[in-house]
């Protein structure tokens, strides 16, 4: 999204909250890099700039940036790392950290320095071992930490603001009142974002391809749903959703897409490819092979299937709607993932490749939006609570919620017991109380008693957790009560299963899924 408000993004895990906090506050603003920002200083001109955080160190940056200091009337924040490139810059004195203040700290504003809605003192979050250790010429220090050192400094003209903490995390109790004083106070800007401009924007987005034909892959999840919805209100008929059913679905999974079919007006086309998949399946049981069996299969099916359509229809695709999301964007633009050396845990991107294999050109007009905003898009557009609050759901499905080989009994047994959970989890009304929630079969045989005899019957696990965005996730407390009912019914309900554990791990170490 193109806006006024660029974050130069120098790597900082938290730069997307900036937007996010942005956001809250009704502003809009772009993450750029920094190569983008220095080249696009030479036509245009922002209305405000922030410098985020970052792993490096001024001593071993010899970037040029006096492109974002140039015009001094031009608003300025510098965030952590930000603050040290505007410190360095000014003049002032950057010094190596010898401890560092990481994690919570506690903030003092400097005497003659007050901010409306932020106390004397405050907790903050740190995460720096550099710090500016003497104040540039024309500055003033706004903040010091317990520690002594200066963490928030202000040109006493200019709107130029450095600030060591971050703002944008939630741990910083007041950082919101600190960047809204930026932005109102400082810079002096005006605001730009609402839900009903995001939908607005959106929708002129989608204008742009009227008249020709869209084809989605539609998994009936919330991206999916939100992006076939909005399209649908532009383009009508135009738009083709076509749903796989690779044999690895959940009975909630094809009850939405039922219902789906039936109380809207998306043109969804289901394709039942289970005995493929289950076939191409049959030797793996590495869950990477696993993942990337899937993921070919599914291209495969899904490309040969809408050739058919193309040719039986006599017409021709020209765009494939994605769902993707801004997080996955800001993780493409990132300097510090981009090329990074981050490690492969599991490969998630099923369907990649595909719009390059099959000529399409991507609309992809959630891009700019976190998945709350998502949802709430959904609600605008008149979908069901139940539909845009679901749980998310992985690409290859029960493939990798049965460890190991996959067979058609081991399938039914996550199927069944899965619903089972589903169910109780509406009925108890926890089911919002949860980000995840599903059930893994082990192959691990334990001994039981049913009714009078010996059985020698497989372990379900329960696995429910609690996450912003699935890279953290802590264990989700729930009644014993409830964790007794669902462990009783699976038990008696699910043939062949006779133990039901809970999985209480948290990520890290273990991951959501269990392969
Ligand atoms: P992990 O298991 O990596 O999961 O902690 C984090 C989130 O990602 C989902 N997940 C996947 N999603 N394809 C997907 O589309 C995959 O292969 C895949 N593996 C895990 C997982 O359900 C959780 O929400």
């Amino acid at each position: 999204m193109k806006s006024s408000i660029w974050i130069v993004d120098f790597g900082s895990q938290y730069t997307q909250l900036i937007t996010r906090k942005f956001r809250e506050l009704g502003y809009t603003s772009e993450i750029i890099t920094v190569e983008d920002g220095l080249e696009r200083l030479k036509t245009i001109k922002p209305k405000a700039i922030v410098l985020s955080g970052g792993p490096q160190s001024v001593f071993e940056d010899t970037t040029d940036y006096s492109p974002f200091f140039a015009d001094l009337k031009l608003p300025v924040l510098g965030i952590c790392y930000g603050m040290q490139i505007l410190g360095q810059f000014f003049g002032g004195k950057v010094e190596k950290g010898v401890q560092g203040e990481y994690g919570l700290a506690q903030l003092h504003c400097t005497k003659g320095f007050s901010l409306a809605g932020f106390p004397e003192k405050s907790n903050v979050w740190m995460s720096h071992s550099d710090h500016v250790s003497i104040l540039p010429e024309n500055f003033q220090q706004i903040f010091a930490s317990e520690n002594g050192l200066v963490a928030g400094i202000k040109h006493k003209t200019n709107p130029i603001l450095g600030l060591q903490f971050h703002p944008e995390v939630h741990h910083t109790v007041h950082g919101k009142e600190v960047l809204s004083y930026f932005l109102n106070d400082i810079a002096k800007l005006k605001t730009d974002w609402s839900s009903k401009t995001m939908l607005e924007n959106s929708l002129e987005e989608v204008k742009k391809v009227k008249g020709s034909k869209i084809l989605c892959a539609f998994s009936g999840g919330v991206d999916s749903l939100v992006a076939a919805s909005l399209v649908q209100k532009v383009v009508g008929n135009d738009l083709y959703c076509f749903f796989v059913d690779n044999g690895l679905l959940r009975p909630q999974d094809i009850h939405t897409i039922k219902l789906l079919q039936e109380k809207t007006s998306l043109n969804i086309e289901i394709i039942d490819a289970s005995d493929l998949f289950l076939n191409a399946l049959k030797d793996d049981k590495d869950p990477e092979h696993k993942r990337k069996t899937i993921g070919r299969t599914f291209i495969e099916v899904f490309e040969q299937k809408v050739h058919e359509f193309e040719k039986s229809h006599g017409i021709k695709f020209e765009y494939l709607l994605q769902g993707t999301l801004y997080p996955d964007v800001i993780e493409s633009i990132s300097p510090h993932k981009k090329g990074g050396k981050s490690v492969t845990i599991k490969s998630h991107h099923n369907v990649g490749g595909l719009p390059e294999r099959m000529h399409l050109k991507l609309l992809e007009p959630l891009r700019f939006l976190f998945k709350d905003e998502v949802r709430a898009m959904g609600l605008e557009l008149g979908l069901e609570h139940g539909w845009v609050f679901r749980h998310p759901f992985p690409g290859p499905g029960i493939g990798v919620r049965v460890l190991g080989q996959l067979s058609l009994d081991s399938i039914r047994k996550v199927q069944e017991s899965d619903q089972i959970l589903f169910e109780e989890l509406k009925e108890h009304k926890l089911y919002d109380s949860t980000w995840q929630a599903f059930t893994v079969l082990l192959p691990v045989k334990t001994v039981g008693v049913k009714g009078d005899g010996r059985v020698y019957e497989e372990v379900i696990a329960l696995r429910m957790v609690n996450s912003e965005d699935g890279m953290t996730a802590s264990v989700t407390e729930l009644p014993w009560s409830f964790l007794n009912r669902v462990s009783s019914r699976i038990c008696n309900e699910v043939n062949g299963i006779t133990r039901v554990v809970y999985d209480i791990t948290s990520k890290p170490p273990g991951t959501i899924e269990w392969e």
